[in-house]
């Protein structure tokens, strides 16, 4: 079967199609394996109950119930809906929003497809633009959703090592260049797959740079602020309108609803809301049903800050002491927990690379993501880009503690040479 140029880069093997059949493998077909893939959230009670019972008070109302069911949206989304999100964040951040300013998607994943491919591409006057990363790592689920080649560019980050065997990353500011084929700025905050925040003032500086080239600063929040709120560190919520927010109900727990949120000036809500309606016709249903009562009197942001950020904070505590107490004496860096679901580890100097990794530990029962898989638009080889791998404490913690064991056991034997390694799979610096 011969495919379009566009249609064999959408069925390619991207590494988010791996790593979601990993996930559906794990989570659904073989659920003996450990599971420290993809980005599924974990299964909070209090959320779960949340949940429930917004979807009860939704079918206990004819109007909403009917609406639930047999009722497209319209293109922007539920008005009521994102008059309550304008209301909410208005109050909580004096963000000079209205219902103008938002739109609603199946998932963040679309969003950013349809934000990207607006914002990069071919342009009519011959001119090409890209969507820039300041920090890579960066979010593999980025990689494919460009409709042309060669659509991203990023920057190698500054690496910071800190005590206790974690080191952090940091803008490099004197290797980011903005051109004239610069589209967007984008920056996922949290970091997935890091777990990195980016600080205040890096957000304030890169906010600045955008400006002053004219080009939106995109700040993609599903995990971050205002809600699920999964941070461990200080994170001012940011908007202006020259940022396009995008947050996700996902990471709150409901990754079945498939809601994201687009905050941004109205011209790019109005383009946004035109091009989702030519791809997706209308959003769903569920995921704003439940979201309108979970907004009242903000009961979203006191679950995300009292429940669903405590909760991760536990889990990243565990298993930080599951990987220290496992790793003693291997060259193993965390990245410096801040937010997210995930650690970020770095083996400097494995000697073999980190898909080989992922994949001796797949054959040992315990899924990984390779760190590789998460450096879109980085030019050239990076040692390092090879040396990590990414793991997820969603599992209870004696998952991720029997994970850890055998992680850093597989580690240990390349470490000190137990197992046949082939040198050709190294890429040099
Ligand atoms: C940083 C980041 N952005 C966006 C997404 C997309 O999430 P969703 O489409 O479920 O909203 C994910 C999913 O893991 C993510 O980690």
């Amino acid at each position: 079967m011969h495919f379009s140029r566009f249609g064999q880069k959408l069925c390619s093997d991207a590494g988010i199609v791996t790593l979601m059949d990993d996930l559906g493998e794990a989570l659904r077909v073989n659920p003996h394996m450990i599971f420290m893939g993809g980005g599924n959230p974990a299964a909070i009670p209090e959320m779960e109950q949340a949940f429930e019972d917004a979807l009860q008070a939704t079918l206990d109302d004819p109007r909403q119930a009917q609406q639930l069911f047999g009722v497209y949206q319209p293109p922007q989304g539920d008005a009521e809906v994102l008059d309550a999100i304008a209301t909410l964040l208005q109050r909580e951040y004096q963000w000079p929003i209205t219902r103008a300013n938002i739109a609603l998607s199946n998932g963040s994943q679309s969003a950013f497809f349809v934000l990207f491919n607006l914002l990069a591409g071919d342009y009519a006057d011959g001119t090409k633009k890209r969507i820039q990363f300041p920090l890579a790592p960066e979010y593999l689920g980025y990689s494919d959703l460009g409709i042309h080649a060669d659509f991203f560019t990023a920057t190698r980050p500054a690496i910071e090592i800190l005590p206790n065997g974690f080191f952090k990353y940091h803008v490099d500011f004197s290797q980011l260049k903005i051109t004239a084929e610069t589209g967007a700025l984008c920056v996922s905050r949290p970091t997935n797959p890091t777990g990195n925040v980016i600080s205040n003032e890096e957000l304030a500086k890169l906010d600045a740079l955008a400006r002053a080239h004219q080009i939106p600063f995109i700040v993609d929040g599903a995990y971050g602020t205002p809600f699920p709120n999964i941070l461990f560190a200080d994170a001012q919520p940011h908007w202006n309108e020259n940022t396009i927010l995008v947050l996700s109900l996902s990471k709150l727990g409901l990754p079945g609803a498939r809601t994201g949120i687009v905050i941004a000036n109205p011209p790019i809500i109005d383009a946004f809301a035109k091009a989702n309606t030519i791809l997706s016709l209308a959003c769903g249903n569920f995921g704003p049903a439940l979201v309108r009562h979970l907004l009242a009197d903000g009961k979203i942001l006191a679950l995300s800050r009292e429940v669903v950020a405590p909760f991760y904070r536990a889990r990243m505590e565990q298993a930080v002491a599951s990987f220290q107490k496992h790793m003693t004496g291997l060259p193993c860096y965390i990245h410096k927990p801040e937010g997210a679901i995930f650690l970020w580890l770095w083996f400097k100097d494995l000697p073999i690379t980190s898909e080989e990794l992922y994949q001796r530990l797949k054959a040992r029962g315990v899924l990984v993501v390779s760190g590789h898989h998460f450096f879109p638009g980085l030019d050239g080889e990076w040692q390092h880009a090879h040396e990590c791998i990414r793991v997820t404490y969603c599992q209870s913690p004696e998952i991720v503690e029997r994970g850890a064991a055998i992680i850093a056991d597989e580690v240990r034997k390349l470490f000190t040479g137990d197992i046949a390694i082939n040198h050709s799979v190294i890429v040099t610096e």
